[in-house]
């Protein structure tokens, strides 16, 4: 679909928003980018700009600051948003959840007024395979029931889903991400945590650079067939085309929507689990990774970690079918990249 319309793209240096912005500008979209910096660089920018062959639009700014959000919207006319400026580390939220319910909350609801008054009524959103929290069973279907959060980082998630369903004069995809890892194949962009890094990937690939002494395996004795916990990991390009569909989604002006029992979904607010259908286990990612690159990964298996659920992965016929998109990259592609990317850092 080529269109020059305009996305906004909130959050779009930080992780997925900067490959996002990518695939948006492949597919004909012009992104349109804000970011507070609080978790991303400015130099992501300069890479975004070598590999698009030109320096996207980029404001400086919050998503709680809804003069500058005002502002966008009356320079470039937006006809979708795309929102994936929150924050995302479950430990954080636990310390600090105000700064979470803020950023998460109070952010999208501050979006969601500009955006009104704006008449921009289209909205792709960031969520997680958080909101189902420890599911009675694998794979999760969007229909699954959703649990408690466990971590308030879940229950901004959970919130922002219902405040969206809410909200029936904005047209939304609610794309509910697994675990999302590697980097754009030019290594040009990746992810780039601040501090030591919560996330499984991006620690062991800064452990194999000699950045950090050893990994930690969180757990070898849970009830999975090598005791350690099983995750959903999607690369990142591909997640990044999910969004492209799902913009082109909020532009077919007649969606027909089949809704399974349990799923949230409505004509306004569709719901969809974005991985690849296949888990694998810490230790199965571990050796992927050695085989991949040639490595060897120093880790040790040590306790389990509080809030960590077993084994979550997703069931994909709903996306594959109705948004006609599917995960294309296979695990050792998301560990070469991954590791490429880090040896650029
Ligand atoms: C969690 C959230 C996810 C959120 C993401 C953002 C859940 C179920 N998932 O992902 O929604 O978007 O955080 O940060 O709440 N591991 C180790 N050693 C490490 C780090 C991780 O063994 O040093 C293991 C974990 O125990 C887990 C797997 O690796 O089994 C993946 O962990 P991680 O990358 O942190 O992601 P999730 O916790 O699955």
């Amino acid at each position: 679909m080529t269109s020059n319309r305009n996305i906004l793209v909130t959050g779009g240096l930080g992780f997925i928003g900067s490959h996002t912005v990518l695939c948006l500008k492949d597919a004909g979209y012009t992104p349109i980018i804000i970011d507070n910096l609080h978790n991303s660089r400015i130099e992501v920018l300069d890479a975004l700009e070598s590999l698009m062959g030109y320096r996207p639009v980029f404001v400086q700014g919050d998503v709680n600051d809804a003069a500058v959000l005002q502002g966008l919207f009356e320079m470039y006319r937006p006809e979708a948003v795309i929102h994936f400026a929150a924050h995302k580390a479950v430990g954080e939220s636990v310390e600090n959840p105000l700064m979470y319910y803020h950023n998460n909350v109070v952010g999208l609801i501050s979006l969601l007024e500009v955006m009104k008054a704006q008449g921009c009524h289209k909205m792709v959103f960031s969520s997680s395979c958080t909101v189902y929290g420890e599911p009675e069973s694998v794979p999760v279907k969007e229909s699954t029931v959703t649990r408690p959060a466990a971590s308030p980082y879940g229950a901004t998630k959970q919130m922002a889903e219902v405040i969206l369903k809410d909200n029936t004069w904005c047209e939304v995809q609610c794309l509910r991400y697994f675990n999302p890892v590697g980097a754009h194949p030019t290594a040009k962009i990746g992810e780039l945590p601040l501090g030591v890094p919560n996330n499984l990937i991006p620690f062991l690939t800064q452990t194999v650079a000699g950045i950090r002494e050893k990994l930690t395996v969180y757990g070898g004795d849970y009830n999975t067939a090598d005791g350690t916990c099983i995750r959903d990991y999607i690369h990142v390009m591909d997640l990044a085309e999910a969004h492209v569909a799902a913009i082109d989604r909020l532009f077919i002006t007649q969606r027909s929507v089949a809704v399974e029992d349990g799923d949230p979904s409505t004509d306004k607010f569709e719901v969809f689990n974005i991985g690849t259908g296949v888990g694998y286990s810490v230790l199965e990612v571990i050796a992927a990774f050695e085989s991949a690159t040639g490595e060897k990964v120093n880790y040790v298996v040590g306790n389990r970690r509080a809030g960590d659920v077993v084994a979550v992965w997703a069931d994909t016929k709903k996306v594959n079918q109705v948004l006609g998109w599917s995960a294309k990259r296979d695990l050792s592609t998301m560990m070469k990249d991954a590791w490429n990317w880090q040896q650029r850092c």
